[in-house]
């Protein structure tokens, strides 16, 4: 992936430093640490780019000050405020910078709109764990985003996540299953860590039993890809048993079934977030 950078890596900047932009630059600086001094980061708040640089990232007060040097812009800003920063900048944006949305619901056709002619265009959607190189990372390009540098995208990005390239449906199927999804294991493991203090343990013990039973139960998955999920739970189930006890009160109590209406609901407010923008 030689982009004329140190470190082989693409000159980037990145735009907005909050939870998931200084996510993004912390695994992005963390796989690439040889390539310090070619990874900008710019946020409205001062603060937030001090904190970015105590992590390794070249902060920079004003976005002009590195555009001509860098090669693509990640943008970390809330989806409401993805298109005004488009149409505010692009006059001085190049044809040929990739300018990388992060931004839940804006699909691709909204960012062409705003963007005019200028940059090549693509989604990214990953989730928090992108800081310690542990998440799905979803990618779409747009249609006649050069090759090449698709491939330099691709794999800058696998470096920080499993990359898999996605249509913009499954994008969105991806933001609910796995960028939102990580606050619903999340909320998983509050209950893990309650019925554990409900049964005498204590607090932290609980919550750090909780914390390795996901952990333990995700790599034993991961590790045998080929069995269904199913088999796997037939493999700590007896008759009459404890696990038989408790999955058969999860099954009667809809947890299934309660999971696929909660991230069916996340992915049709991320259809539903950006109007379409003709015009706008
Ligand atoms: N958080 C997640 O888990 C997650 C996962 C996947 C995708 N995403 C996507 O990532 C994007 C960012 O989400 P987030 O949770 O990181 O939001 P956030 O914490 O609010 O971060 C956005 C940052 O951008 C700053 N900002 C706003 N306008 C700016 C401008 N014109 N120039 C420079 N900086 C500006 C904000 O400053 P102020 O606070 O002062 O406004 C804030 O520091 C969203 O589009 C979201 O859909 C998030």
């Amino acid at each position: 992936m030689d982009q004329g950078a140190p470190g082989g890596v693409i000159p980037l900047l990145i735009v907005g430093l909050g939870q998931m932009g200084s996510a993004m630059a912390k695994g992005i600086v963390g796989a690439y640490p040889q390539a310090k001094g070619s990874i900008f980061g710019h946020d409205q708040d001062p603060l937030r780019v001090a904190e970015a640089e105590a992590f390794g990232l070249e902060g920079v007060k004003k976005i002009e000050e590195v555009l001509s040097r860098v090669r693509a812009i990640l943008l970390a800003l809330k989806p409401l405020q993805v298109i005004p920063w488009l149409r505010l900048y692009r006059e001085v944006l190049g044809k040929d910078v990739m300018l990388i949305s992060i931004a839940a619901g804006v699909p691709i056709e909204a960012l062409r709109e705003a963007l005019g002619e200028k940059a090549h265009v693509a989604r990214v959607m990953p989730n928090l764990a992108v800081a310690l190189g542990a998440c799905p990372v979803g990618v779409l390009c747009e249609p006649g985003f050069p090759e090449e540098k698709k491939g330099a995208l691709i794999e800058a990005l696998s470096s920080v996540g499993m990359t898999i390239e996605l249509e913009e449906g499954q994008l969105d199927a991806l933001t609910a299953l796995s960028s939102s999804g990580i606050a619903f294991v999340w909320h998983a493991l509050e209950g893990f860590a309650a019925a554990g203090i409900r049964l005498g343990l204590p607090a932290a013990l609980s919550r750090k039993v909780a914390v390795e039973t996901f952990l333990g139960a995700g790599m034993l998955a991961k590790e045998d890809e080929a069995a269904s999920l199913a088999s796997l739970k037939e493999r700590v189930t007896t008759p009459k048993g404890t696990t038989m006890e408790g999955l058969f009160v999860l099954e009667r109590l809809g947890l299934k079934g309660i999971l696929i209406e909660a991230i069916t609901s996340a992915y049709y407010r991320a259809q539903a977030m950006i109007p379409p923008q003709k015009g706008v």
